[in-house]
């Protein structure tokens, strides 16, 4: 489905398409930039009309809106503090440039499959909500999940209050000025107490799915992952009159690193990614004096990761003697090995059908931190290229459908 056509279909079957069209065309133009993707960074402007529309999509179906102290969005049919509640919903921030389907697909579908079980007349025994989790991609304060991290205990409050943006912004900061007190920032034992099952529907981030029959997967686990930054400290020099052999050139220390991460990560089956990197002064005509690089890595167990870890580490400190070069490595995030709840997994398999696929994923998602918490479920939509993160990030349509009428049916037997 392509995102800037596809919200506007001409002839909606019946069942929960009317409902999906309306929100996708109402949240399209959103955050959107110039290169087609998204900018939809926490606190931000965007974000606001995100949350914005979230919550004009709670009242107009009646359902009690509300926002916890850590900024997640919920939007409850039911006695909210009733316990057992049945969860389901994704995030709504994008990386920078990021697709439209990453997060707001599964927030979207979360309010079309609960439109789908009131025309089914379903009869909800148990609380229901909808959520949005705040920040959950990280790309303003560095740290991924924020909102579900909080919530959880996984990140506590001094930890959220040391976060900053490339601005310096603290991230209390950023949501007092989005309107949000951050007085209550922190661990939510009772409402994270609260919650029964969580739910998660989200775009297939690989092509897993691309060449079968099923337009729908089960996930089955997420990879451990983090996050490192890497600090190369040389000597600022003139990139005209500095012989190469008198030179502390961080760039190049950061070159070959960026190479050594990339053959450490084949040789063991484990994925290294620098994919931001800033530079200081960041002049032409200048030998840098720092360069700042940030590692994501990812393997199947965490013994791999954090080997893989330890050789771009070393690689990193060895070339670093060679360019006169101090290399120092900060652990920004980890998140270990995940593995979501077999009972509910192999529950939404039999009613999805036997031979529905269940797949793990490298990608990190807000239902990883829950799943240490309450018993969780992801379901995937198919990606025909595979790609996200990226604008060309898609869905067809009726795959779409597939996941929400999937979604509710999950539900169905949940609520
Ligand atoms: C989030 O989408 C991540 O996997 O980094
Ligand atoms: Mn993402
Ligand atoms: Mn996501």
């Amino acid at each position: 489905m392509d995102p800037a056509s596809s919200a506007a279909g001409a002839t909606a079957p019946p069942g929960p398409r009317p409902s999906f069209q309306q929100m996708w065309k109402e949240l399209l133009p959103l955050g959107r930039a110039g290169s087609g993707g998204y900018r939809r960074f926490a606190w931000t402007g965007p974000d606001q009309e995100c949350r914005q529309w979230f919550r004009d999509q709670a009242v107009s179906r009646g359902l009690a809106y509300e926002v916890d102290g850590n900024g997640n969005q919920w939007a409850w049919s039911g006695d909210k503090n009733a316990a057992d509640a049945v969860v389901t919903g994704s995030h709504l921030d994008s990386v920078p440039d990021g697709g439209a389907f990453d997060g707001p697909l599964g927030v979207l579908a979360a309010f079309a499959a609960y439109d789908e079980l009131r025309s089914r007349g379903t009869a909800f025994t148990r609380p229901f909500a909808i959520v949005n989790f705040c920040d959950e991609e990280g790309a303003r304060f560095g740290l991924a999940c924020v909102g579900s991290r909080l919530m959880t205990g996984s990140l506590t409050a001094e930890g959220a209050h040391a976060l900053r943006d490339a601005e310096g912004i603290t991230l209390p900061r950023a949501m007092e000025a989005a309107g949000h007190d951050p007085a209550a920032l922190g661990p939510d034992p009772e409402r994270l107490a609260r919650i029964g099952a969580f739910v998660e529907l989200h775009i297939e981030q690989g092509r897993a799915l691309a060449e079968t029959d099923h337009p729908i997967a089960v996930a089955s686990a997420i990879w451990p992952h983090g996050r490192w930054r890497f600090d190369f400290h040389g000597e600022a020099n003139h990139a005209g009159t500095t012989r190469l052999e008198d030179r502390r050139d961080p760039m190049l220390t950061y070159a070959n690193t960026v190479l050594a991460a990339r053959k450490k990560a084949r040789l063991a089956g484990a994925l290294a990614t620098f994919g931001k990197v800033a530079v200081e002064p960041n002049g032409v005509n200048a030998v840098p004096s720092l360069v700042r690089g940030w590692l994501d890595s990812r393997a199947p167990d965490e013994e791999t990761l954090a080997s893989v870890v330890a050789e771009i580490e070393r690689a990193a400190g060895e070339r670093g003697g060679r360019d006169g070069v101090d290399v120092r490595v900060t652990r920004e995030s980890a998140t270990p090995l995940v593995e979501f709840d077999h009972a509910l997994r192999d529950r939404m398999a039999a009613l999805l059908g036997e031979t529905i696929p269940v797949l793990p994923t490298g990608a990190g998602h807000d239902a990883g931190i829950l799943s240490a918490s309450v018993p969780t479920a992801m379901l995937y939509v198919r990606n025909p290229t595979g790609v996200s993160h990226a604008p060309a990030e898609s869905a067809e349509e009726d795959d779409c459908a597939a996941g929400v009428t999937a979604l509710a049916d999950v539900l169905e037997g949940l609520v």
